[in-house]
């Protein structure tokens, strides 16, 4: 044999070895695993890595962690009860127990009632205007800030009574309030945007 043929032959089995080592490395892997993990398993394992990339450990760990929950509220303490009325859309009425300190968008969104909060409590949008019913208890209310009637400006169906139901917490005073929501919001995404006051 020439020494040129032997030599390709040489090179031949020593990329052979490579592929069979490296491929023995991944499907050895403790990262073999079922499904996602599974993607990191051809790829080659820390045996197979140069050495600096070895001891390589992630600073941030993938963790996985349910998602926030809307309108969260606790049920109110025995003798405690504030009663709450919410008027749908459909004009349907629905009232609840809630503690001090809750305020209406979450009232009304751990009870699933239509109310959109946008900007999720923060008093940067109308999606949350609610009407109070009742004059006198309007009245009762703490007077909206500057922040609030900004944002009540641009609220579909402004009315004298008009509040926003993230900025409303109830209270002994509000005990009884009863509300209602418009019929629509000035929301784009708002899917009751084009139906009629
Ligand atoms: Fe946006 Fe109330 S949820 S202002």
């Amino acid at each position: 044999m020439s020494l040129a043929a032997s030599t390709a032959r040489q090179s031949a089995r020593r990329v052979q070895q490579c592929i069979s080592t490296v491929s023995r490395a991944a499907h050895t892997s403790p990262l073999h695993t079922s499904g996602s993990r599974r993607l990191l398993s051809t790829q080659t394992s820390r045996t197979a890595l140069p050495a600096t990339l070895r001891t390589f450990t992630p600073k941030r760990a993938f963790t996985t962690s349910p998602a926030l929950s809307h309108g969260h509220i606790d049920p109110p303490k025995p003798g405690q009860e504030r009663r709450v009325t919410v008027i749908d859309k459909e004009g349907e009425s629905h009232t609840f127990e809630v503690s001090d300190g809750d305020n209406l968008l979450d009232i009304a969104q751990a009870n699933d009632l239509e109310m959109e909060g946008a900007c999720g409590g923060s008093c940067a949008c109308s999606t949350c205007h609610v009407i109070v019913n009742d004059g006198e208890m309007y009245d009762k209310m703490e007077e909206p800030d500057d922040d609030e009637n900004d944002m009540l400006d641009l609220a579909f169906g402004l009315t004298e009574t008009s509040r926003l139901g993230c900025q409303i917490k109830m209270s002994k005073e509000l005990d009884g309030l009863v509300v209602k929501l418009p019929s629509m919001t000035r929301n784009l995404q708002a899917s009751d945007f084009a139906k009629k006051g």
